[in-house]
């Protein structure tokens, strides 16, 4: 894990680090941390002011050679951009161009500047700070034999004068992003290695780090005996085994305190079944279980915080595969809330295993529920790779992942729920059908679908299929294509806000 030292602004010069950073506003000018930097330096960062070098612009760098004046190899200059449009990821961006700096030189210690005079709280920067470097840090190559690999950056030195506040919320910050990388790799690994049945060794490793973290796992026969019929069906054709995987966290001893349910779609491959996808992209299906990976992370973490909350995580996995004993567009299907549904397109699996999920988890005593899935194409259309999907049964619920979402980083953006857009998934023989051929608002329909498994009390659901596996960088803090580990921050968010309700 990152390493996180606080030290005082007057320590700047003396620190030993490869990349010493301050972040300037756009346009930029020298904060006296800055003057002071100047005059050891002789001059050179207002040269680089001068000559236009260093811009302020949010995400861009100018850094110069320290040739032993100071304690650190070289000084980075991170732009914030303007300050009217100044958050958190401007500074996790920033963090991470100097991760890219530092390591340019083969570094692996960065300290930065933590200056509250920049607008955002010594807190808030620090948080961010340690994300961008932790989040940065992280290697999607972790396959590759011929190139080096980085070293992952080793240290954080936050120089600032709040030091209790600061060390506070970037440890927080560093044990949350480790948690986040956790789920990186989870959605990078293929489905050769990425099984049901490994997804499963994973969260009892996890729960066997934390006494009170309690993992219980299921089989195919244990799935089919607790009447998961629309869970078992989309099984049954790979075979790799199925795995519902539950992980229980008794944060909170209070007989009235809500248990958060939070559900995560684990598709570990999605060949989209008899209804098969065509071969371009395919790849990217081995991060259909990005939802899982989500929701065991941030159990992980919430256990490791001992954030107090009551939780509880239900994962279905399995794979999506066309074969002789494959469920069949035209099936239908008993799922565990005793509802029938005609299967139309064996490509909407996502809605099928997570209903069941729903029902179980909510039986299971959840008082809110949540779940995480990639679960439409449309979604990627409608909001692209920043924003997840965000629908719901109670506005209140949703205001409160709303804003979970925007302080965590991993953003969301509302779509509306209907009542008229459930005429769309009625069927002719059964109760719903999984897949309308309307060609239209896919995610709200497949979020209708879901509102119907979810049982009594607040649900929500995010789509995250445009935020979990990127195909190209995001220009911000996830600098290169492969997993985001989107909604492991919201998820902590949310459980750690919940337990501060009255
Ligand atoms: N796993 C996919 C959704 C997806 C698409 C995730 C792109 C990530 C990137 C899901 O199971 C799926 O196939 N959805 C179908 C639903 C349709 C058949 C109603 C889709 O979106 O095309
Ligand atoms: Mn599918
Ligand atoms: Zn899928």
């Amino acid at each position: 894990m990152l390493k996180i030292s606080v030290l005082s602004g007057a320590q700047a010069h003396t620190v030993k680090t490869d990349a010493l950073a301050l972040g300037v506003l756009e346009p930029p000018k020298l904060a006296d941390d800055g003057v002071e930097l100047d005059t050891a330096l002789d001059g050179r960062l207002s040269e680089l002011l001068d000559s236009k070098e260093i811009k302020g612009g949010r995400g861009k760098l100018a850094a110069t050679h320290t040739h032993g004046v100071l304690g650190a190899t070289r000084v980075c200059v991170a732009g914030l951009g303007k300050p009217g449009q100044l958050d958190a990821d401007a500074f996790r961006t920033a963090a991470a161009r100097v991760v890219a700096s530092a390591r340019s030189g083969g570094g692996s210690r960065i300290a930065w500047y933590v200056d509250s005079e920049l607008g955002l709280s010594a807190a808030e920067q620090a948080r961010a700070l340690t994300e961008g470097t932790a989040l940065a840090s992280y290697d999607h190559g972790a396959w590759k034999t011929i190139d080096p690999r980085p070293d992952p950056i080793a240290e954080l030195v936050l120089l600032g004068s709040d030091a209790d506040d600061i060390e506070a919320s970037a440890e927080r910050a560093a044990q949350v992003s480790e948690w986040v990388n956790h789920a990186r790799r989870l959605v990078d690994t293929p489905a050769s290695e990425l099984t049901p049945v490994a997804l499963a060794e994973d969260a009892l490793r996890v729960a066997a780090e934390h006494d009170r973290l309690a993992c219980e796992v299921w089989g195919p026969d244990e799935i089919h005996a607790a009447d998961m019929g629309a869970f078992s069906a989309v099984a049954q054709g790979s075979t790799n085994e199925p795995r519902l995987i539950v992980l229980r966290w008794p944060g909170l001893d209070v007989p009235e305190a809500p248990t958060l349910g939070i559900v995560g779609k684990g598709i570990t491959f999605d060949t989209g079944g008899i209804s098969i996808k065509p071969s371009s992209r395919m790849a990217d299906m081995k991060g259909d279980m990005a939802g899982a990976a989500a929701v065991l992370s941030a159990m992980g973490a919430i256990a490791a915080l001992d954030v107090p909350c009551n939780v509880i995580a239900v994962i279905a996995a399995c794979e999506n595969m066309p074969d002789g004993a494959a469920y069949r567009p035209g099936d239908i299907l008993t799922a565990k809330n005793g509802k029938t549904i005609e299967v139309t397109n064996t490509d909407a699996e996502g809605r099928l295993i997570l209903a069941d999920a729903l029902t179980y988890c909510r039986e299971e005593g959840a008082t809110h529920l949540i779940d995480l899935a990639t679960l439409t194409g449309a979604i990627v259309t409608a909001l692209g790779d920043f924003y997840a999907g965000l629908m719901g049964n109670e506005q209140s619920w949703i205001d409160e992942i709303q804003a979970a979402a925007a302080a965590s980083g991993d953003h969301a953006w509302q779509l509306p729920l209907h009542s008229t857009f459930r005429r769309h998934i009625g069927s002719t023989f059964a109760d719903f059908k999984n897949s309308s051929d309307l060609r239209q608002a896919g995610s709200i329909y497949a979020a209708s679908f879901l509102s119907e498994f979810a049982g009594e009390g607040p649900w929500a659901h995010l789509d995250i299929a445009g935020t979990a596996l990127l195909d190209r960088s995001r220009g911000d803090y996830f600098t290169s294509a492969g997993a985001t580990g989107y909604g492991v921050r919201l998820l902590v968010e949310l459980a750690a806000g919940m337990s501060k309700e009255p």
